[in-house]
């Protein structure tokens, strides 16, 4: 879709949503993903469920996330020969959730990745005007040389993936992807204006954002749900 007055955020005159959806954001359509996320919206879902369901689409997400990683081939001795076989090359991950909510996915993703290292990012909500204030981050010394996987599991507004990625590229972080669950357009196409190098992967677009900042129809508040503080 290309906008007549530009983009609705930065007036960009040469702006293309359609374009950029196409090629910064995936939606992960796997059947087990979309299941997994439906039990979850559901309000009556237990706390241990739903936490166990974000850690298991997490790394739904995670293999979706690496499958262009550059393999090198390597000399393997089998119990019968001598093979090269692939392995992983090129540069090492990074996992960064932002806390809190974004924990829930870092078991699964480490899972299948455990050599990651984890970047945490502290950020909360005001509630008066919903930006995002730091109030912790801890990342690994060589950080700028790793490729991050930002995670949150609601990309709302788009503040806090906003100024996690800023905190990350201050740090010299040049590549950075960002794993949710659910994202709604305010969120895609704020985080679009302000940091379009950053591809998005979720498993749904959903409609639109309330007064409150949530995404409806959603889920509610991830963090509440995954710790039962509500
Ligand atoms: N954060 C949440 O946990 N849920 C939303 O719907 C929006 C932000």
């Amino acid at each position: 879709m290309r906008f007549d007055t530009g983009c609705p955020c930065c007036r960009d005159d040469f702006y293309d949503y359609e374009e950029w959806l196409m090629q910064r954001v995936t939606v992960i359509d796997h059947p087990l993903a979309q299941h997994k996320l439906s039990l979850m919206r559901d309000k009556a879902c237990p706390t241990q469920d739903f936490r166990r369901l974000l850690n298991e689409i997490g790394m739904l997400i995670c293999c979706e996330m690496t499958r262009d990683l550059p393999l090198e081939a390597r000399e393997v001795e089998t119990p019968l020969a001598p093979t090269m076989a692939p392995m992983l090359a090129g540069k090492k991950l990074v996992f960064a959730p932002i806390l809190r909510a974004g924990t829930g996915f870092l078991d699964g993703m480490l899972e299948l990745a455990p050599a990651a290292r984890v970047a945490h990012i502290g950020l909360y909500r005001d509630p008066k005007t919903l930006e995002a204030v730091e109030y912790y981050f801890k990342a690994p010394v060589d950080v700028a040389d790793r490729l991050v996987i930002l995670m949150d599991p609601m990309l709302a507004t788009g503040n806090s993936a906003i100024a996690a990625i800023k905190l990350l590229k201050d740090k010299g972080v040049k590549e950075i992807r960002f794993a949710c669950l659910l994202a709604a357009p305010e969120g895609i196409e704020k985080l679009r204006c302000a940091h379009p190098d950053v591809a998005i992967w979720t498993v749904a677009i959903d409609g639109h954002l309330n007064d409150h900042g949530y995404i409806v129809p959603g889920l509610g508040d991830a963090g509440d749900r995954m710790y039962g503080t509500k």
